[in-house]
This record gives C-alpha cells, sequence and structure tokens, in this order.
C-alpha cells in the first residue's frame, strides 16, 4: 500500500519531537508532505525552530517546515514552558537548526497542498492547538471536503484536565479553533488523555530508547527524563505519557488502539470549564456522532513500535 500523506501541525515539545521522528521512521506507511508549526508549548519562533531541529537530528532537512499562526484565533497565548522548560525541547543540548523555515505561511501551504493533491488522499495530524487548520478551514471551506481524516491529539473526557480542572491544553489554548474543527464535518479521529495516559514511560520503555546507541535513541532518552518530571510530581506516577505520538503510532498500528464514534463538544464560553471537551460517551444525547474519540491503547506494544521505529533514523 503506498504511503499516506500526512502534514503533521505541531507546536514541539518533546512529546511533538517523538511524533515527528515516529513520523519520519516510518517511510512505508507515512510520507510527510510538509511540517507546520504553531504557537503552543511555547511562541511560534521556538516551535518552528524547534521542527527543524528535529528534522535535521532525523537527518531529514529536506522536510519543509512552514511557520503559522502566533496566536489563538480570539484569546492571548497560554503556554507550556512549566512543561517543557524554555525552548520547548529542554533536556539535552541541540544545536541550532541550519536550515531555513519556507517563505510560505503554513495556513497558505495547508490550503494549496489539499487543493492541488487528490481529494481524501491527505490526512492532518495536529499536535497543537488547532489554530493553524481552524484558520486554514475559515478561508477556505473548499478544502475540507479533501481532507482524508484528521487525526489529532487533544481533548479528555474520563481524564477531565490537564492545564485546568476540566481542560485538556491544545484544546483550551485555542477552544474557538478546536470548535470550528470538530463541527468541520470532516473524518476526525481523537487521541485524548484518556488513552495518553494509559501508555507512561518506565524506566526500561527510557532505556530502550537509550539502548538504541543512536542520536535521536539518545535524544528521545534524554527528553523524556526531563519531560517525566512534571508529570510524576503532578500525578505521583512512575512515568509520563508520551501524547503526540500516538496520532503518528495510529496511522502505522490503528488496532493498537480502541474508541467509539461519539458526539464531541468543545466549551467556548464559561471561564469555569473553558476548553472542556463534552465526549458523549454514553450515547445518552441525540447530538451527531463527529469524532473516533479513543479510549484504550496497547501500551506495549506502542512503546515497542515507538523504538523500531526511531531506530530505524
Ligand atoms: C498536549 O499538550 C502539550 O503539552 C503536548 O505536546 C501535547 O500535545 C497534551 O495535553
Ligand atoms: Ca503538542
Amino acid at each position: 500500500m503506498a504511503a499516506r500523506k500526512i502534514i503533521i501541525d505541531t507546536d514541539p515539545g518533546q512529546d511533538d519531537a517523538v511524533a515527528i521522528l515516529l513520523a519520519l521512521g516510518s517511510l512505508e506507511e507515512v510520507e510527510v508532505l510538509g511540517i507546520t508549526a504553531v504557537a503552543g508549548n511555547v511562541p511560534l519562533p521556538l516551535t518552528a525552530k524547534n521542527a527543524r531541529i528535529v528534522c535535521e537530528l532525523a537527518g531529514r532537512p529536506d522536510v519543509p517546515v512552514y511557520a503559522g499562526c502566533d496566536a489563538p484565533l480570539m484569546r492571548k497565548l497560554v503556554t507550556a514552558e512549566h512543561v517543557h522548560g524554555k525552548t520547548g525541547l529542554d533536556g539535552p543540548a541541540m544545536p541550532d537548526p541550519v536550515t531555513e523555515l519556507q517563505p510560505e505561511h503554513a495556513v497558505d501551504f495547508i490550503i494549496e497542498t489539499l487543493r492541488q493533491e487528490a481529494a481524501g488522499t491527505v490526512t492532518l495530524c495536529p499536535l497543537g492547538p488547532l489554530t493553524n487548520i481552524a484558520t486554514a478551514f475559515q478561508r477556505a471551506p473548499d478544502i475540507i471536503e479533501k481532507v482524508q481524516e484528521i487525526v489529532l491529539m487533544g481533548g479528555a473526557y474520563f481524564e477531565v484536565g490537564n492545564i485546568t480542572p476540566a481542560a485538556e491544553f491544545n484544546i483550551y489554548v485555542d477552544p474557538e479553533a478546536a470548535d470550528i474543527v470538530l463541527k468541520s464535518g470532516a473524518r476526525i479521529v481523537m487521541m485524548p488523555l484518556d488513552v495518553t495516559h494509559r501508555a507512561l514511560t518506565t524506566a526500561p520503555r527510557v532505556e530502550a530508547f537509550r539502548a538504541l546507541g543512536t542520536e535521536p535513541g539518545r535524544m528521545v532518552a534524554e527528553w523524556t527524563d526531563f519531560f517525566e518530571r512534571f508529570d510524576k510530581e503532578k500525578y505521583g506516577s512512575q512515568g509520563a505519557p508520551l501524547h503526540d505520538p500516538c496520532v503518528i503510532a495510529y496511522l502505522i498500528r490503528p488496532d493498537l488502539f480502541e474508541g467509539r464514534f461519539i458526539n464531541v463538544e468543545v466549551e467556548t464560553q464559561s471561564p469555569l470549564t473553558l476548553g472542556m471537551t463534552v465526549a458523549d460517551y454514553w450515547r445518552v444525547t441525540d447530538r451527531p456522532a463527529n469524532a473516533l474519540f479513543m479510549q484504550q491503547i496497547d501500551a506495549e506494544a506502542f512503546f515497542a513500535l515507538l523504538a523500531e521505529r526511531i531506530a530505524r533514523l
């Protein structure tokens, strides 16, 4: 089968970085047409820089990186340096990228790519706030029906929030953008915290990355060492979730995940629950289903897949 064409929309972030490496190590299954950076974990200049650092680490400076929106649609940007560090990729020392950003805006790249490629052949993989995707959909509604699928990391239901008691970070940062995407009519698969919190790092899982003996393997281990401390303190857990690689893993091994096709809507008004994803998991309303909302993951197989694919870089 031909590799699935994808655009990774991202705010790296250590876990975003691992997702990018997983994609670039999986050439048979996915072809990365481009990476579009968005403001999220850290401001846009850093996410656009980090995306290029990661491509170079993977030996793929040819992957085009585009800078996108530097702020949510209607709100002030909220960042997560408390999780990811000042650079967004804190942990190991990383060289500055030598590749240049593409001159085109990320939103233009998304629109043009979807218009140029055959309908139903490009999958969008948002790993951060949905600002770039929503802006593209607002500006060019004709592209919505051309999207093959949107597989995104965001939201939470049983796990409720990680940035507020009610909301997951990516959705909270730009709830209006999430609302536009969820109501777009595109096919959507969501990887919420309910999934990602079931696949935590453990010492053997991190050591498997280090034991690869490669630069990408060492970086993933050291990013994880840094990233883990926050969740261990917060949840008292043994390790941390690697949220964003779940999106790419789904493209390669959908059988590792289980969920339900249900109605998911976003709270955009209430100050108390802003950004909450209200998932009708028990189908207690007649609101139409709009997303395949995942709930289960085979964690052992997920980490084995990560190590196997990162070993190829
Ligand atoms: C999401 O927020 C970011 O901090 C991570 O990169 C991930 O995309 C998890 O809530
Ligand atoms: Ca992210």
